[in-house]
C-alpha cells in the first residue's frame, strides 16, 4: 500500500542563515495512522510540516503525498491535504461560518454543497451557536477548532497539524484531543508536531523524536518507552553537586543512567530490580545535602533526555 506520507532523504538549508534545518529524513506515514514529530523549539518541525504541505521548497530529497510529489505536483497535494500552521491564520474581515464556507466554494463546491459542509462542521465542532460571530471573539480553544474544521472541509485525507494545541489551557487542549482522535477514527491520516510530550503520549500511535532537524528514534510510545530500560526516574534537589557524587550514584546497582539537571540536582534512571535503591541514593547523596527527592515513571520526556542530556521544554 503507498504510504500516505513519504519523506527521503528530506533536507532543508537556508543558506543565508546558515543554518541546517532539515538534515535527512526518512520517514513513511501509514495510511489514517495518527503521527506525532515530538521535538523541542527550533528542532525543524515546522519547515517539515512546510515542505509537506507546498510551503517551504526543499533543498534536498522529497516527500510524497498518497504517491504524489509535492514539488512536481503542488497543486494535487494541495487538493489532498488540510493544513492547520502553528499560527492563526483565520479570516478575520469574515465570520465564522464565512471561513469555513469560502474555504469551501475555493476548493470546488457549489454554494449548496459548500452550505451543507459548513453547517456539518460547525456542529460537528460544537461551533454552531457562533457561527455569525467574528474570529476576533473567539476562545483560543475554539479558534482552533475553527481551524481545523475549515482545514477538512474539502475532505482530504491527510491533515497536518503544526503544534495545534501551543498556548491553549488544559481543558481547552483535551477537547482538541477528542476531536483529532475522532478524525483518526474517520480514517484521515494525521500528521501532528508538538513539543508536548503528555499530547504525543496521550493521542500518538507513532512518534519521532526530532532533535536539530534529525529523526533520533521513531517508535509507539509504549516501545520508546519501553527501550529506556528503566523502570523509575528518581529526581534529586542537592545543596551541592561534584563529580565524586555522581560517580557514587553510577556505581548502585541497577542505575543505568546519571544526569545532572539545569537545576543544580541529579535525574537518575533505574532499573527496578533493586528494591533497596532509594536508601542507596539518599546515603549516596547524604555528602551533597539531599533538599527534595522524587520519584516518577519513565515517560517520552524521560526518553528525550536520555538521547539529548537535555530538556524537551528548555
Ligand atoms: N525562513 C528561515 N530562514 C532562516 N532560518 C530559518 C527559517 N525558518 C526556520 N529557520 C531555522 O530553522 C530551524 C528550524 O526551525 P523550525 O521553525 O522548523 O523549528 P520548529 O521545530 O518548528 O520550532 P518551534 O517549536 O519553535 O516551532 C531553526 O533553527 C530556525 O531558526
Ligand atoms: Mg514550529
Amino acid at each position: 500500500m503507498t504510504p500516505s506520507i513519504a519523506l527521503i532523504g528530506l533536507t532543508k538549508v537556508y543558506e543565508a542563515a546558515g543554518v541546517r534545518a532539515v538534515d535527512g529524513i526518512d520517514l513513511e506515514v501509514g495510511q489514517g495512522e495518527l503521527f506525532g514529530l515530538l521535538g523541542p523549539n527550533g528542532a525543524g518541525k515546522t519547515t517539515i510540516v512546510g515542505m509537506c504541505t507546498t510551503r517551504v521548497l526543499p533543498t534536498g530529497g522529497r516527500v510524497e503525498v498518497d504517491g504524489v510529489d509535492v514539488v512536481a505536483d503542488p497543486a494535487g497535494v494541495r487538493r489532498r491535504i488540510g493544513v492547520v500552521t502553528q499560527y492563526n491564520t483565520l479570516d478575520r474581515a469574515c465570520t465564522v461560518a464565512e471561513n469555513i464556507y469560502y474555504h469551501c466554494r475555493f476548493f470546488g463546491m457549489s454554494k449548496a454543497s459548500g452550505r451543507r459542509r459548513t453547517d456539518g462542521l460547525l456542529e460537528q465542532f460544537r461551533l454552531a451557536d457562533r457561527a455569525e460571530a467574528m474570529p476576533d471573539e473567539l476562545s483560543g480553544g475554539m479558534a482552533q477548532r475553527l481551524q481545523v474544521a475549515r482545514a477538512i472541509a474539502h475532505h482530504p485525507q491527510v491533515l497536518f497539524l503544526d503544534e495545534p494545541t501551543a498556548g491553549l489551557d488544559p481543558q481547552s487542549r483535551i477537547a482538541l484531543w477528542d476531536i483529532v482522535a475522532d478524525l483518526r477514527r474517520e480514517g484521515i491520516t494525521v500528521l501532528l508536531t508538538t513539543h508536548y510530550m503528555e499530547e504525543a503520549e496521550q493521542l500518538c500511535e507513532r512518534v519521532a523524536i526530532i532533535d536539530q532537524g534529525r529523526i533520533l528514534v521513531c517508535d509507539t510510545p509504549a516501545s520508546l518507552v519501553k527501550g529506556l530500560n528503566a523502570g523509575r526516574v528518581v529526581l534529586l534537589a542537592l545543596d551541592s553537586r561534584d563529580a565524586g557524587l555522581l560517580t557514587r550514584l553510577g556505581a548502585i546497582e541497577g542505575v543505568t543512567e546519571v544526569q545532572p539537571t539545569d537545576d543544580g540536582g541529579v535525574r537518575l534512571l533505574a532499573a527496578t530490580a533493586n528494591g533497596r535503591l532509594l536508601p542507596q541514593v539518599v546515603e549516596a547523596a547524604q555528602p551533597n545535602g539531599v533538599r527534595d527527592l522524587a520519584i516518577n515513571d519513565p515517560s517520552l520526556e524521560t526518553v528525550f533526555i536520555s538521547l539529548t542530556g537535555r530538556d524537551l521544554r528548555e
